[in-house]
């Protein structure tokens, strides 16, 4: 046989069939969560309803997704990365219950259904956020561990990505700079903590379950960093380009709040390639995953071309 067909044969990659696996690992993550959160009849009852309400209502589940690629990129099992994956998806919907109340960016719908606060009233839409995030450290305080992560470095990892150095920074920055003139560096600065911090802490908690090596753990951190960063950029390109229809919550709400965004502080052409970039870089952090990273590269080009 020829070299040259024995290199095409060596390179060829199998097509990777990415809407099966994000609606296999959706399922398992529903099923995970109805079973880890308490029944919507345990009292008090509307508490219940409220955070199984916000929890179901049809999030895209991205982050536990990563969680569960990266523990797979490491070898894991994914029945050990599920309570984690779990676990971010609670803190993730607590922190939009939260970010869409009248004090924070006022919206009335997320996930195509009116907001909890529009349905429960806002002292129960803060309490069942408060509830989610208070769950999620319960799941992972339960989960099984394996050698090299114990159950405290799983519980500093999430809530070191979730406090008030992270993602409550990041939603602190974006409140303050409404309305101000906002540098490209301190965009960075929001969009690392309110968005990228949790996103690259999925892809973490992952490769621990899976009990990872340092040298993988270190490629997740990079991977996960600009994938979440190019998460965001891309979410404020969508506010400005697709109808509320299509996103399942109101379009255009940055520009009519005077949010510091890519496409209000650099335009949205400028705003693609960078999310592009982002994304490169991205793939570029997978190598030392050698060939085991297919689920997460195609994860990260799915975000970067996503529509809602
Ligand atoms: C929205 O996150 C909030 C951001 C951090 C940009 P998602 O776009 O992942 O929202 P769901 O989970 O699919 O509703
Ligand atoms: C939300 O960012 C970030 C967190 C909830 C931590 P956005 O305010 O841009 O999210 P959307 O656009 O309301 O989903
Ligand atoms: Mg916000
Ligand atoms: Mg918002
Ligand atoms: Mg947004």
């Amino acid at each position: 046989m020829p070299n040259s067909s024995l290199d095409a044969t060596a390179t060829k990659t199998v097509a990777f069939d990415l809407p099966s696996y994000l609606n296999r690992h959706t399922k398992s993550v529903n099923s995970a969560l109805d079973h880890f959160l308490p029944k919507a009849t345990a009292k008090p009852q509307t508490i219940h309803k409220a955070m199984r309400y916000s929890l179901f209502a049809g999030g895209k589940r991205m982050r536990p997704v990563l969680c569960i690629a990266a523990a797979e990129a490491c070898g894991g099992d994914v029945n050990d990365a599920l309570p984690l994956a779990c676990a971010v998806e609670c803190i993730h919907t607590y922190s939009l219950i939260h970010d869409d109340l009248p004090a924070m960016d006022d919206d009335d719908y997320r996930r195509g259904r009116l907001t909890s606060h529009k349905v429960f009233g806002e002292g129960i839409a803060i309490l069942a956020g408060d509830a989610l995030l208070t769950q999620a450290f319960e799941i992972v305080a339960r989960s099984k561990v394996r050698k090299r992560y114990a159950h405290q470095d799983l519980i500093i990892e999430l809530a070191q990505a979730s406090g008030s150095l992270q993602l409550i920074a990041g939603q602190v920055a974006d409140l303050e700079g409404e309305g101000r003139k906002t540098s490209t560096n301190q965009l960075r600065y929001i969009h690392e903590r309110k968005t990228s911090a949790l996103l690259c802490c999925s892809a973490r908690l992952g490769g621990m379950s899976a009990d990872c090596s340092l040298s993988q753990l270190k490629a997740l951190t990079d991977f996960g960093y600009h994938v979440g960063l190019a998460f965001q950029v891309i979410d404020d390109i969508l506010d400005v380009t697709q109808t509320s229809e299509q996103l399942g919550k109101t379009a255009g709400k940055d520009t009519a709040a005077q949010k510091a965004t890519y496409p209000s502080i650099v335009g949205l052409e400028k705003s693609k390639r960078i999310a592009e970039n982002l994304t490169k870089r991205a793939f570029a952090a997978l190598k030392p995953l050698r060939g085991k990273a297919t689920a997460l590269k195609s994860l990260a080009d799915f975000l970067l071309k996503r529509d809602r």
